[in-house]
């Protein structure tokens, strides 16, 4: 009797041990992915349910490894660090592809282009990048319109790292030589969402965001729009990320997503999601 308790005690301390370290109460069959589920269409919540062309494309990915797929619903910005950790398998959040998350991660071959856009109110002062920004003979920004604009953005995301460089950076921030900002024209938001949620109420003068989403939130809220026309700000790639030395699930799941290319899996969840017009 005693034997099997004390056996019982040492299985459990193994057990506890072992979920200490993050990567060990990992199923091996089930692939995790984390990601910001306020993010139409790519990712959200209806019901109790996650969905969007991310969501449906890792279930496809998931169903050809055989895996089960466990979404976990995160900051955007710490996708990264968790996927780095062994917390997730992958990071697929319409992410895009930067040199700079390329020093952290892998990213797979990617899935879908995303275009950061502007978002204003109805009747705003902004109709164009011109009325944003002074720009020389070359067509580079030099200076702002307003030096008290305030630009809303979700934190951590592209749009938040364009939105603080400098003014030549296509930035809104004064920067010191030595790398401080000086000013704080950038409020950032936990949610794209909670950044429209501050133009509607006036709290910033513009939203930069990816095309899609800033298409979903005009349509889900009166009185904001896209700014039309030649005002894009950059055109991007999305890819899943994987820790680097998961180099084995990379593989795989760039093989699952060039088969899912090539059957039309990718193009039928895509046009589910987004009606061409
Ligand atoms: N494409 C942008 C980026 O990678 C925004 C992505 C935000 N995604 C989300 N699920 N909230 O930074």
């Amino acid at each position: 009797m005693k034997k099997i308790i004390s056996l019982i005690i040492a299985s459990l301390m193994l057990i506890t041990l072992c979920c200490g370290f993050a990567s060990c109460n990992k199923d091996d069959n089930v692939l995790v992915m984390a990601t910001n589920a306020a993010f139409p269409p790519y990712e959200y919540v209806e019901g109790d349910k996650f969905v969007g062309i991310d969501v449906e494309i890792a279930q496809a990915i998931a169903d050809k490894l055989g895996m089960e797929l466990q979404i976990e619903d995160v900051e955007f910005g710490s996708i990264i660090g968790g996927v780095v950790e062994g917390k997730y398998d992958m990071g697929m959040a319409g992410m895009t592809v930067t040199e700079e998350r390329k020093q952290s991660v892998n990213f797979s071959n990617t899935y879908a282009t995303g275009i950061q856009v502007i978002i204003v109110k109805d009747g705003s002062s902004i109709t164009s990048l011109d009325d944003i920004f002074e720009f020389n003979a070359d067509g580079d920004p030099v200076a702002l319109k307003d030096a008290n604009i305030k630009v809303g953005v979700q934190q951590d995301t592209t749009g938040d790292i364009y939105s603080s460089s400098d003014i030549s950076g296509w930035g809104f921030c004064d920067v010191e030589e030595d790398g401080t900002i000086t000013t704080d024209r950038v409020v950032r938001y936990k949610t794209g969402a909670d950044a429209v949620e501050a133009l509607k109420t006036d709290k910033v003068n513009m939203v930069i965001i990816d095309n899609e989403p800033a298409k979903s939130f005009v349509a889900a809220n009166d009185g904001i729009h896209i700014l039309e026309g030649d005002n894009e700000y950059a055109v991007e790639d999305y890819a899943i990320c994987i820790a680097k030395e998961n180099t084995e699930l990379l593989d795989k799941i760039n093989k699952a997503l060039d088969e899912l290319k090539k059957d039309g899996t990718i193009d039928k969840i895509v046009s589910k999601y987004i009606k061409a017009n």
